[in-house]
């Protein structure tokens, strides 16, 4: 029987890897829900290629155009955040969380209370609410089955009957575009420049993130989340060559690694398949030909994040929340040209810092309380970055 799957963010680099990976499985899978925003062209594309049922816009504005580019297909059409909610609620066995940033953790939630295995590539979901995310799976008994390159390879290297002999959780993180850039040379980098990571094909907010190597943070955050582990059993190191997803050290010694070629069709695959394997016609691994591989130490002074990111899960409550939020306004900020590279994870920190001295940072019970942090982390966040700005123009 095929598997009804749907996918939010089906337009984006992970939702396009998925359907090139069902395209190669065409009578494993029935597409149920393919949900985007402002792409509606692919969208519509997609939704005939894959003989979807339901197509969606987060856009409202956009609803007469989806409509316009379907008409005659019998596919349905619907638009606007609500809609989103119910297509991430229609049951299907699998879905895959691909949208971008925060606004993808209410869908994420909806699909989740609706029952559906999550194939989770947002990020932002378990940085901003972990323990909410997490205590909902649990009590639903749903699985969240991990996307991500580094967590897709935890889950393949985690034996779960021996978490209690799990020494160390080991991220390993490319070191993105500046890696051997001296300090103060990052200062005048582009947004151009920073968009080009040397590994992976990426949306912006993500290779922004890698170029910073907050995504290695939020990373460590949602690994946290994922693993029965402390926040001192977890790791990341630089292997700017992106074979070795990551590691999972055991305390007889072992340490256990998944490899493969920096492709996220693997992972998809691997997600799609779980706890099956799916065949990919991803380019294959040739040790012999890469010689040799390299590891080394993250440069804190330049890479502050992944450190944050570790104060900030032991922060706990909504400091996550915040941290994610800030986060997103400094991205922003620095790709429309009003932030410095530099100045990124310094507002994400400055944000965090003076969030705790206002008594911001909250325990967290609910979804109120996510919503709450995030729209006064981007206030503040916002307010800094603008008096900055007016700092350096004075
Ligand atoms: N790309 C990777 O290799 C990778 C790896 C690991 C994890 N991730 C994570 O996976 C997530 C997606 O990353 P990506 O690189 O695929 O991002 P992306 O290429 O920017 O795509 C984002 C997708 O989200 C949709 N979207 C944006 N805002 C939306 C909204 N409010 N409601 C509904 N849909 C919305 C976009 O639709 P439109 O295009 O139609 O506007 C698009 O389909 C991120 O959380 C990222 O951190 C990505």
């Amino acid at each position: 029987m095929a598997k009804r799957l749907s996918i939010l963010g089906a337009t984006g680099s992970i939702g396009q890897s998925t359907l090139d990976v069902v395209r190669q499985h065409r009578e494993a899978f029935a597409i149920e829900a393919l949900v985007a925003n402002a792409n509606i062209a692919q969208l519509a594309a997609d939704a005939r290629e894959f003989g979807a049922k339901l197509a969606v816009t987060a856009d409202e504005t956009r609803y007469r155009e989806l409509k316009d580019a379907l008409a005659g297909t019998g596919i349905e059409v619907a638009a606007g955040p609500e809609a989103v909610l119910e297509a991430a609620a229609q049951p299907v066995d699998q879905i895959m969380a691909a949208i971008v940033g925060v606004a993808g953790l209410e869908p994420a939630l909806a699909a989740l209370e609706a029952g559906n295995t999550i194939l989770l590539a947002n990020k932002e979901c378990l940085v901003s609410a972990g323990e909410l995310f997490m205590g909902r799976a649990q009590a639903l008994g749903v699985d969240v089955v991990p996307v991500d390159s580094e967590h897709n390879a935890i889950l393949q290297c985690f034996e779960r009957r021996n978490a209690a002999r799990v020494e160390r959780i080991i991220l390993t993180a490319s070191g993105g575009p500046f890696r051997t850039r001296a300090l103060e040379e990052l200062h005048g980098i582009t947004p151009e420049e920073a968009l080009k990571h040397p590994n992976w094909d990426m949306g912006a907010k993500v290779t922004i993130d890698s170029a910073t190597l907050m995504n290695k943070g939020l990373e460590l955050m949602e690994a946290y989340h994922l693993y029965p582990v402390e926040v001192e059993q977890l790791d990341a190191i630089i292997h700017p060559q992106s074979i070795v997803h990551s590691l999972v050290a055991y305390a007889d010694g072992s340490v256990l690694a998944q490899l493969g070629t920096p492709d996220m069709r693997t992972p998809i695959a691997v997600a799609l398949g779980w706890p099956e394997r799916l065949a990919t016609n991803v380019a294959r691994l040739d040790l012999t030909a890469l010689g040799r591989l390299v590891f080394e130490p993250i440069d804190e002074e330049r890479f502050p994040a992944p450190r944050l990111a570790l104060e900030t899960l032991k922060r706990g409550g909504t400091a996550g929340a915040i941290l994610n939020a800030a986060n997103e306004v400094a991205v922003e900020a620095f790709l429309a040209r009003e932030l410095p590279f530099t100045r990124i994870v310094g507002l994400v920190e400055e944000t965090l810092n003076v969030a705790e001295r206002q008594g911001l940072i909250a325990p967290m019970h609910g979804l109120d309380e996510v919503r709450a942090a995030d729209v006064q982390a981007r206030n503040l966040a916002g307010e800094l970055a603008r008096r900055r700005a007016s700092r350096a123009a004075g």
